[in-house]
């Protein structure tokens, strides 16, 4: 008996596949083709002969979370608490894996954006929960009268993912002010704004929810430092919520992966005082800097 006889090996396991047996561009994964940064390798090389080689607290090594904390309080000017609202997870999909399981019983709808991650669907499958699919305009914006329309005393959560895989879709300022007016009358629904490509931006920002005073008390936001620093093997990301979320989503991730990779965590807390997350976006536009060696700006304290 299959408890998701509906789903096949996920699409990127199957592309990624044939991309490398024909010998294709791989459009179909989201990771680079540039090398990581030498700093980063550097402080790796470093650590393996630290003692940093022992579980972690099961929420985080505890520097990470602070430097979370202010990375947060940097680019969103929203401040967290880092023993209670940061949990360090194996990739953003361990944070969404986990907050689904946690937070989603039998019965419980769950819309998602088509087309999506391709994670959350069987997440929610998986959690008893129920899939409420709902398309994208043809311009790929949200259509919010038809999310409004699914919304009901069964809906748990909404998903968004911002900016968006696969179109690459930056929600405006009216898309966020219309979610806000739709969750003002549905008081029980959580989201999960799911934001792993908040560095990798372009013509503009994104809007995060952290910066959604109306919205983040009630938002689990999940965020990827493979994505961010283009170690995506390492899978190491981060979720956000608030401590009542918070402390449900533990209670999963503590019997899933009870900590986070150490040397990871620890090399990540240490490279977070040398890059500047603001040269990650200009890094992607200037292509001509990738077959220069990359290096973001040491900022000083
Ligand atoms: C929207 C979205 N969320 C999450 C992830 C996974 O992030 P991580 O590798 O940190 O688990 C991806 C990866 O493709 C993604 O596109």
């Amino acid at each position: 008996m299959s408890k998701l006889p509906n789903i096949t090996t996920s699409i990127f396991t199957v592309m990624s596949k044939m991309a490398a047996e024909y010998n294709a561009i791989n459009l179909s994964q989201g990771f680079p083709n540039f090398p990581v940064d030498q700093k980063l390798t550097d402080i790796v090389a470093q650590l393996t002969k630290e003692d940093v080689h022992q579980y972690t607290p099961m929420a985080g090594f505890p520097p990470l979370l602070n430097k979370i904390a202010k990375l947060v309080k940097h680019s969103y000017q929203r401040t967290i608490q880092p023993e209670t609202e940061i949990l360090v997870t194996a990739g953003a999909t361990q944070g969404i894996f986990s907050s689904i399981q946690a937070l989603v019983g039998s019965g419980d709808e769950v819309i998602i954006l088509d087309p999506s991650y391709d994670s959350y669907e069987p997440n929610v499958l998986l959690s008893g929960g129920i899939p409420i699919r709902i398309p994208l305009n043809d311009d790929y914006t949200p259509n919010w009268d038809l999310i409004e329309k699914g919304c009901n005393d069964n809906t748990k959560i909404i998903v968004i993912t911002n900016p968006h895989n696969p179109t690459g879709k930056i929600l405006s300022l009216n898309d966020i002010e219309r979610l806000e007016s739709i969750l003002v009358k549905f008081p029980n629904i959580i989201l999960l704004s799911d934001e792993v490509y908040e560095y990798i931006t372009f013509e503009q920002k994104h809007i995060s929810i952290h910066t959604r005073s109306a919205l983040r008390n009630r938002a689990i936001i999940t965020a990827s430092f493979g994505k961010s620093f283009h170690v995506t093997g390492w899978k190491i990301g981060y979720v956000v919520a608030p401590e009542y979320l918070m402390y449900e989503i533990k209670k999963v991730h503590q019997f899933l992966v009870f900590s986070v990779n150490s040397i990871s965590q620890a090399a990540i807390s240490e490279y977070l005082d040398s890059v500047s997350v603001e040269e990650i976006s200009p890094f992607y536009q200037e292509k001509e800097i990738i077959s220069k060696n990359y290096s973001p700006t040491v900022v000083s304290n």
